[in-house]
């Protein structure tokens, strides 16, 4: 249990990363209680300085001799290794651990939190450690809560349409050279991805198991049961790199336990916190990921029926990867456990 301060200590582990940069904006614009900050990268950016709340922080080079007395909070998201290795140590040390990474999602004793959905999990947390889900499983179960409550949900189909900032900072300057590039009628190289991801979209996020699955449609399927606390719930699926630096999209099908109109399933989104439902195909309203940019929302639209199975409702979603899909998330995480 942490105690109650005015201001608390708080480390950002890959705070110069696509999904760091966002945390500091996020903790300035949501004036989160700071007494003080600590920002890790790698040996590259040692001495950078980021600003946070008026003051300037500067960036430590992350090594295994980093002290971290006085942290309260430790928000990671750099690689699986740093998360195993400072996400267990850190939070045996009494540092409440935000993690990013899917090291410790599916264990037991480490709660996996979208603080709308299931903010009763940060009661318990034996490890110091609370995970987030990955950044498509958010927007999902922020769509799927208020159904399950209200009719129940029996199976989901779900297909992702996800950019390049999911990849971190090095594929969105990827997409940007190859874009130029091309534009440019010059050569370009993939490097961060296996082929070029400009002007072409890969179905293939993390790696294939001996199914055929990635592994981000694993990790989508587990994390999605574990949050709604489902464990029986049949989800499927198939998650696609976009060429869109920003926001991932989704387009969800749901059978659903009961009947529910569009018109009543999207009052009951309309009512989720966290949530703006946008949808008016008369005036072609709908979201995309240029209007999410920037907006701490899940946007949902395109509600309409599905005839082709029983009780079955289409949805389209569009959020902010780094931020409700990561950095936000996190914050809050924070701020529910400084409430306490
Ligand atoms: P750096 O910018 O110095 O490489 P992204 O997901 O956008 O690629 O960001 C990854 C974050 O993790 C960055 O802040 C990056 O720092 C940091 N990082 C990556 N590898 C290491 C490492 N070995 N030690 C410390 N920080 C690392």
């Amino acid at each position: 249990m942490l105690k109650k301060k005015s201001g608390y200590v708080v480390a950002i582990l890959g705070a110069t990363g696509a999904v760091g940069k966002e945390t500091l904006e996020i903790l300035e614009g949501r004036r989160f209680p700071l007494a003080s900050l600590r920002l890790f990268a790698s040996k590259r950016s040692a001495g950078e300085v980021m600003s946070c709340q008026g003051k300037e922080w500067k960036v430590e080079e992350l090594t295994t001799e980093s002290s971290f007395t006085g942290v309260d909070f430790a928000f990671i998201s750099a690689t699986d290794a740093i998360s195993r290795e400072y996400g267990q140590r850190l939070g045996a040390a009494g540092v409440v651990v935000i993690d990013d990474s899917g090291v410790f999602r599916m264990e037991a004793d480490v709660p996996l939190v979208v603080p709308e959905v299931n903010a009763h999990a940060l009661t318990a947390m034996p490890r110091g450690i609370v995970s987030i889900p990955n950044c498509t499983t958010t927007p999902l179960v922020m769509a799927l809560k208020p159904l399950q409550d209200a009719v129940g949900v029996k199976r989901v189909v779900v297909t992702t349409f996800q950019s390049v900032s999911g990849t971190g900072a090095a594929a969105m300057d990827e997409l940007m050279t190859q874009t130029k590039d091309l534009m440019s009628f010059r050569d370009t190289k993939a490097n961060v991805y296996p082929y070029q991801i400009a002007f072409n979209l890969l179905p293939h996020i993390g790696s294939f198991n001996d199914g055929g699955d990635c592994s981000e449609e694993v990790k989508i399927a587990r994390e999605t049961r574990k949050i709604l606390e489902t464990p029986a719930l049949r989800v499927t699926a198939t998650t696609v790199r976009v060429p869109v630096l920003r926001c991932h999209s989704e387009a969800i099908n749901v059978e659903l336990g009961r009947p529910l109109k569009p018109n009543e399933a999207r009052a009951l989104l309309a009512a989720m916190p966290g949530v703006i439902v946008y949808d008016d195909p008369a005036k072609k309203l709908y979201p995309m990921p240029l209007d999410a940019t920037g907006k701490d929302e899940v946007y949902i639209g395109r509600v309409r029926e599905d005839e082709s199975i029983t009780n079955g409702l289409n949805l389209w979603v569009v959020s902010d990867n780094l931020r409700k899909g990561a950095a936000l998330n996190a914050v809050q995480i924070a701020e529910y456990v400084v409430r306490g």
